[in-house]
């Protein structure tokens, strides 16, 4: 039996991939490489360079492989770009998942592990946010995957396939053994910001939002370390295989917030720079706060955080972001 992976050339899938091939799974990646790199699939994966809306080699590739289960991260991920292009999300997100689900009802395929969004929530009414709390877009990118969401849950209840959604907070770090990380150019998440910044490639970092209601006047996010995420995926794997009866929606975070301060704060220390900081106004559609309530994720999968640590968070995005300055240096 083998785990078909979608975006599994993209940052947290290489890091699902890697998850899954050090527990010993045999793994077959759906990749179209647009914004995905081959060299970031790890050489004991198949890759296949196609679209996952291409039903014919993705079904093709199901049989060949004996594929069971499929963790699905391929989409688009820009949440200022899913507003001023939100078709371009509904085909990416939507759409092709849709596609992609009739290829695994058709194949049957038996467990569907879903790469959904804290964005779900749009401006959460109370934090920490818990999964059965109003899930109320306030972008087509939440948007996008809560379609996804709802078209699973109908498609679990009629079809013999049970799935697991997980819910992303803030995803960063990179592999702590450096065999991949945050690749994508003109990123705008803030570590990989920072850390560019850190490496030169940035002059200074901007500060959006300094009047919000928390501690310090700029926002709040959970931040979880790529490779506890990674191995999250794993361990809702083994728990779908257990148990098919049963699905779970799950929020994957660390259920504690830092401050964009703080987190610039983490990156001086880690880098032992003064990172320039510029204070600028809020960006459109960013909440004050958004935490995870994890008990439900905690409570449910074989799974503890290993890197629940701010700065070695920092210390793992900078240590991938000079790999890739190196590399950039040799071309
Ligand atoms: N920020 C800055 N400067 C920057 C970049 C970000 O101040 O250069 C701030 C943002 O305003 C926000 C925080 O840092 O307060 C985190 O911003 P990110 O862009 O890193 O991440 P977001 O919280 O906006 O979005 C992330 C994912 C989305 C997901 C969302 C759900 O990128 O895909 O979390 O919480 F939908």
């Amino acid at each position: 039996m083998a785990v078909m992976v979608t975006g599994g050339a993209g940052y947290i899938g290489s890091h699902a991939v890697l998850a899954l091939l050090d527990a010993g799974h045999e793994v077959v990646v759906i990749d179209n490489l647009v914004t995905g790199f081959a060299w970031a699939v790890d050489p004991r994966a198949t890759l296949v360079q196609c679209d996952v809306a291409d039903e014919g080699r993705v079904r093709a590739a199901i049989r060949g492989h004996h594929v069971d289960a499929i963790l699905h991260f391929a989409g688009s991920v820009v949440v200022p770009e899913s507003v001023s292009d939100p078709l371009k999300y509904y085909r990416n997100n939507t759409v092709a998942s849709r596609a992609l689900l009739e290829s695994a009802v058709c194949e049957g395929v038996r467990h569907f592990i879903f790469s959904s969004t804290a964005a779900t929530y749009g401006t959460p009414e109370r934090v920490p946010v818990a999964e059965g709390d109003p899930t109320v877009p306030i972008n087509p990118y939440g948007m996008s995957k809560l379609m996804t969401e709802a078209m699973l849950r109908d498609v679990a209840a009629a079809h013999p396939i049970n799935y697991a959604v997980l819910r992303y907070f803030n995803v960063a770090g990179a592999d702590p053994q450096g065999r991949s990380g945050q690749s994508t150019a003109g990123a705008t998440h803030l570590i990989k910001v920072a850390v560019e910044a850190a490496t030169g490639r940035r002059s200074h970092v901007s500060i959006f939002g300094t009047d919000f209601p928390t501690r310090d006047g700029t926002g709040v996010r959970d931040y979880i370390h790529v490779h506890d995420l990674a191995k999250a995926h794993v361990a809702a794997l083994d728990l779908l295989r257990a148990d098919p009866s049963l699905n779970h929606t799950l929020n994957a975070g660390y259920g504690r917030g830092f401050s964009v301060a703080e987190v610039l704060d983490a990156v001086d220390r880690v880098t032992n720079m003064t990172i320039e900081r510029r204070l600028e106004g809020r960006r459109a559609g960013d909440p004050a706060e958004l935490v995870a309530d994890n008990r439900a994720i905690l409570a449910t999968l074989d799974w503890r955080p290993e890197r629940d640590d701010l700065d070695l968070i920092v210390r793992d995005a900078l240590a991938w972001e000079r790999r890739l300055a190196e590399r950039d240096a040799e071309d």
